[in-house]
């Protein structure tokens, strides 16, 4: 191990609001983008999708240089070439631009996109109103984590789910795979544990090295970030809200 994976990575986190969006950012999209807003139907999922492209062209583009309607982002899906997937900064490896790598999600109230150099990230929020977990557990949860969930009293058992899955998710996230792999194959730590990947799904190479952090915004929506390497995980918290709303 060297000293500069023992060190601490930062990850700036940039949260959002629902609420944060409006028309006045899709001037910021690019055709692709523009695109997926068009066609989303549902109407909060679209606005979501707005709020996720908006951070992320104001944040990447400052720390390119660039205007935020010029960041190159990329969004090809490698499998059936669909404007999805994980997104891509499309600028010379190597080149002048910093290695920064990122990651968004969106669930609920809450946009956020999460900001590293020198290493792959997932984030992972989740809204956990409404969900059932008895029904849901099962499908995310390998059988010793749901022996752990089943052996905790009802009342906690929905927030424990819920940092189960943030933790997974941000994980298959990070390396890229999202849930082509099934959640159910892959054991993270108990919650109340120091946030670890315990075993990878026998499909995937065992290589793969994450460290995690978790945190909760606006105390419903828990959120975990992981960062491939071995350096521990730092997060630093931004707030966008302010400038989502007052951008024209
Ligand atoms: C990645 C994934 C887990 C996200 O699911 P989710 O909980 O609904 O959504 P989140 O809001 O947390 O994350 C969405 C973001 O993840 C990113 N993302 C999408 N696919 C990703 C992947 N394979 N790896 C990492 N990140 C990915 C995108 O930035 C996306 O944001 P966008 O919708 O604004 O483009 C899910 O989209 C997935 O598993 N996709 C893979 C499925 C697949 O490969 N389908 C094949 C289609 S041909």
């Amino acid at each position: 191990m060297t000293a500069a994976d023992r060190a601490s990575r930062p990850v700036h986190v940039w949260w959002a609001r629902l609420a944060d969006a409006h028309p006045g950012l899709v001037g910021l999209l690019d055709p692709v983008e523009i695109g997926r807003y068009e066609t989303t139907v549902d109407h909060d999922n679209r606005r979501r999708f707005l709020a996720g492209c908006a951070v992320s062209r104001v944040v990447l583009g400052e720390l390119l240089g660039l205007p935020p309607a010029d960041v190159p982002l990329r969004r090809v899906c490698p499998r059936c070439g669909g404007p999805h997937g994980k997104v891509t900064l499309d600028v010379p490896a190597g080149g002048a631009h910093p290695d920064v790598r990122f990651s968004v999600s969106h669930s609920g109230d809450v946009i956020g996109l999460a900001v590293c150099h020198g290493a792959d990230v997932g984030l992972d929020v989740e809204d956990g109103t409404g969900t059932d977990v008895e029904k849901v557990a099962p499908r995310v949860l390998t059988d010793r984590e749901l022996a752990a969930l089943h052996a905790r009293p009802p009342a906690e058992r929905t927030a424990a789910f819920l940092r189960y899955w943030t933790r997974k998710e941000s994980a298959l996230k990070a390396v890229g795979v999202g849930l082509r792999v099934p959640l159910r194959r892959l054991e993270v730590s108990d919650p109340e544990l120091p946030p670890a990947v315990l075993s990878w799904p026998e499909q995937m190479e065992s290589r793969h090295e994450v460290r995690m952090a978790d945190t909760v915004v606006g105390a419903t929506h828990p959120a975990s970030v992981s960062v491939t390497g071995t350096a521990e995980v730092t997060l630093v918290r931004h707030d966008t809200s302010a400038m989502l709303r007052t951008w024209r």
